[in-house]
């Protein structure tokens, strides 16, 4: 018997919300989520935007799925553009069921925002802290539903599949669960399961200057790596244009694109407007040309930041509809209504992933990918700004569909080994460890930012070589700590994001190497 039914790594948007499908469509299923940090420590927590979803008479899911294509560039899978657009408005029906709320105007409409690369108002929020909203309510929800077991602090080391079992190799492989730390008590367990769904988010942390929180490490991307499953698109980083200017504080704030939804205009110290030079839509091109546009700019002018200018914005409607980031400005001594806002681009989506197929299915069996540790094809080279949250909430419906047809087939679980712990050596030195994450940090930063060359990524590659070298061995050698399997993972993620760069030939959305 397995330990669990459904074993969901991963307690954001993604993770939670096939939590509560399954756990409601199977009342005598259990299903277990485990996430490493407190359940609520997410990227899904910081989303400010909102969700993306064509729902005005005046716009229609074709403007939609037209924005999402040339954001792409070219290279969505339009298959899956057209029914994750289509699906959204149900999915959000379902999210405002589970009791997340959404503004609305006086006339009780949904009130719909604007973000760059829409040609319309389509993003629904709440406030400037949508995500936190969202993730209240799935929170919320969870704690009633009595077959559903959430573990916090329980860090996810790997899959297990046919390279943990004594078993001869084949290329067809099954994941029969995951090998979990439990950084309380230090225990390594073998959690079972005939289902398992990767939902651990982002990769922000690989870059040192990020919007993402410390949870954001790549763990499941590295996983699911080692477990031999296809990984695809990780060249293509987004940078957002306009995380808040503070020299040492990571993560950075995000100012989010909603702002200049809104009207607030990008300009440099001397007040220069320069983004029309760049493309017509100015400030609300897609967040690619932007960040290219920033990153230009600044080396040609050698300036620390650039500048969002929101002082002829009526403050009285800005306060109210981004109350945090106005409080977060005053916090820091700046006044939107007097000052220009320092603002810089910084990592924050990893397009690429996990590969799926149109039912969240890897190319391991019983192993499924959802939010965005996978690569659905939705993005392609780059993604339409809030298409993250209606993508998660659209594939947590369709792998739970699959996997709630797949959960019969027959497994067995009795080769399944214990957590074999090798290594029995306890750092002593962590400035290892975090000497080492700094310095891929730096790396990436350096070699593999906005604008990339090919002699930079050769250097990134041989420096990741020697870190993963390092890394391996103290792993091998070494009691577990959440610390040390998260600097293993960041090294693979960057290797990914290197080689797969490496690779790729022809610039396109989020990628430019001034070599090809
Ligand atoms: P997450 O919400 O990141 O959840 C990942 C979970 O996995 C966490 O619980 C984490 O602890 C857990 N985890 C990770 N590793 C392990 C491990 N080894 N073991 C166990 N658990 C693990 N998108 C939009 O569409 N609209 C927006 O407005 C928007 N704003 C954003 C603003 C910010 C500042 C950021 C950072 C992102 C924003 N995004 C937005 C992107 C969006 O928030 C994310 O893509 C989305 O929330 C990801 O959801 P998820 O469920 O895939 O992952
Ligand atoms: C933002 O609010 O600018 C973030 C939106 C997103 O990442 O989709």
């Amino acid at each position: 018997m397995p330990t669990t039914d459904f074993l969901v790594i991963g307690s954001g948007i993604a993770g939670l919300s096939f939590a509560l499908k399954v756990a409601g469509a199977c009342p005598n299923c259990s299903v277990t989520v485990v996430t490493k940090a407190n359940e609520g420590e997410t990227n899904t927590k910081y989303a400010q935007g909102g969700i993306a979803v064509a729902l005005d008479q005046y716009d229609s899911a074709e403007k939609h799925i037209q924005d999402t294509l040339k954001a792409g560039d070219g290279l969505c899978d339009e298959e899956v553009v057209n029914f994750v657009v289509r699906e959204g408005p149900h999915q959000l029906e379902e999210l405002m069921r589970l009791g997340t709320r959404f503004d609305r105007s006086d006339t009780g409409e949904l009130d719909l925002a604007k973000e760059g690369g829409h040609s319309m108002n389509r993003v629904v929020h709440h406030k400037d802290i949508t995500g936190l909203e969202i993730e209240r309510a799935l929170l919320k929800r969870v704690a009633t539903m009595k077959n559903i077991r959430l573990l916090s602090h329980h860090f996810a080391i790997d899959l297990i599949t046919e390279h943990h079992l004594e078993q001869e190799y084949t290329d067809e492989r099954t994941c029969y669960g995951a090998y979990i730390l439990n950084s309380h008590t230090n225990q390594v367990s073998t959690c079972t399961a005939r289902t398992t769904l990767l939902a651990l988010g982002g990769i922000g942390q690989v870059y040192g200057h990020t919007t993402n929180p410390v949870i954001a490490t790549g763990d499941g991307i590295a996983m699911a790596y080692r477990a031999r499953a296809e990984i695809m698109d990780m060249e293509f980083i987004q940078f957002h244009p306009t995380a808040l200017y503070q020299p040492g504080v990571s993560p950075a704030f995000l100012i989010s694109e909603a702002v200049r939804g809104f009207g607030a205009m990008l300009k440099t110290k001397n007040e220069d407007r320069f983004m029309f030079r760049y493309d017509d839509r100015g400030e609300l091109a897609s967040r690619d040309i932007v960040a290219l546009a920033i990153d230009k700019e600044l080396k040609n002018s050698g300036d620390e930041c650039v500048y969002l200018d929101c002082r002829h914005l009526e403050m009285d409607a800005f306060q109210s509809h981004f109350p945090t980031i106005f409080q977060k400005c005053k916090l820091l001594g700046l006044d939107p209504a007097k000052d220009m806002i320092p603002v810089l681009p910084a990592a924050h989506y990893l397009c690429g992933g996990i590969k799926v197929d149109h039912f969240g299915r890897t190319s391991v069996k019983q192993l499924y990918a959802c939010g965005e540790n996978a690569r659905t094809g939705l993005h392609g080279a780059n993604r339409l700004a809030s298409n993250s949250l209606l993508e998660a909430l659209v594939f947590s419906e369709r792998c739970f569909l699959k996997a709630m047809e797949d959960s019969s087939s027959p497994m067995d679980f009795r080769d399944v080994p214990e957590w074999d712990a090798r290594g029995t050596i306890t750092p002593k030195e962590h400035i290892l460890i975090a000497h080492n994450r700094r310095e891929l940090q730096a790396i990436m930063r350096d070699y593999v930012g906005i604008v990339r060359s090919d002699e930079r990524l050769k250097r990134a590659s041989s420096r990741l070589g020697l870190l993963y070298k390092e890394t391996e061995h103290l792993y091998k050698s070494s009691t577990l700590s959440p610390q040390l399997c998260e600097l293993r993972n960041l090294i693979t993620t960057g290797y990914l994001i290197v080689s797969q760069s490496l690779k790729r030939r022809v610039n396109r959305g989020g990628y430019y190497n001034v070599d090809v």
